[in-house]
């Protein structure tokens, strides 16, 4: 696991674009897992600064969404679906036809989590996958207690994390309790992650899925089994951390051909 430590979101959002620019440029053709909330931002507007400035060329990339919530519609102003196009792909040559996103009305469900699954075999599995993590250590939507080999499926929020996302609606109670979420097990297949994770709310989940035990207790733990996963910290998400002036001095001495 490379840690990588920033002083502001910002700074951090700027190398995550990269690692995803560069691998956009070595394979047109990548397949993305991406994630919504708050923590990706900077790095959409980054990626597309990039497009739009750099021609960085997302015509032939494939991408998956992790999550939606269930009974809310592609349209309705708190779907990730609306999230994604808004903040992302309305600003990228992507077509339509090449995002995924879980539908939040499908009539059957365990049948649309199995077609999700079969749609990243069918595109050749995710070359890298963005992550945010909860304040409760979820990845996706997968909270504590998800089993770490999952796949995609219904799961029902925690009531912190409703309380967490309750601010992109009206009240808490419009807040759905059911969400179609990746797996951790589709997740640990991804070939490469990329987990972002800025504010002093996250600073306990943080430390604990890097330095904790792997636990089901805390799903992003489970990111320790990975070969190949890169953490993106600002300062305040970092302060719980033990090992810090290690993954600083790691990063310091990286080997110039490897560097960002
Ligand atoms: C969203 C998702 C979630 C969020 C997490 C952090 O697609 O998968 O795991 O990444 O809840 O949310 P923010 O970024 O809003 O703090």
């Amino acid at each position: 696991m490379e840690i990588i430590l920033q002083e502001t979101a910002a700074e951090a959002s700027v190398i995550a674009a990269k690692i995803i620019a560069r691998l956009v440029r070595e394979k047109p053709n990548a397949v993305l897992g991406l994630a919504t909330g708050s923590t990706p931002l900077g790095l959409y507007r980054e990626l597309i600064r990039l497009h739009q400035e750099e021609g960085l060329d997302f015509s032939q990339v494939t991408t998956f969404n992790l999550d939606e919530y269930i009974g809310v519609a592609g349209d309705h102003p708190c779907s990730y679906r609306l999230f994604m196009m808004e903040n992302l792909f309305s600003g990228l040559n992507l077509p339509a036809s090449q995002i995924h996103i879980p539908d939040g009305l499908a009539e059957d469900i365990p049948a649309h989590c199995e077609a999700y699954e079969e749609a990243i075999r069918a595109a050749g599995g995710i070359d890298l996958q963005v992550l945010g993590i909860g304040s409760d250590g979820h990845l996706g939507f997968n909270e504590p207690t998800s089993s770490l080999a999952s796949r995609t499926r219904i799961k029902t929020l925690t009531e912190e994390t409703r309380q967490d996302n309750a601010r992109f609606f009206e009240r808490v109670a419009d807040v759905p309790h059911h969400c179609i979420t990746m797996g951790m097990g589709t997740i640990l297949e991804s070939r490469v992650c990329l987990m972002l994770a800025f504010g002093a709310n996250k600073a306990a989940a943080v430390s604990q899925a890097i330095e904790g035990p792997v636990s089901a207790m805390m799903p992003a733990s489970a990111l320790q089994l990975h070969p190949r996963v890169h953490v993106l910290l600002d300062a305040e998400a970092s302060t719980k951390l033990t090992r810090k002036d290690y993954y600083q001095y790691v990063y310091d001495n990286k080997p110039t051909w490897q560097r960002y």
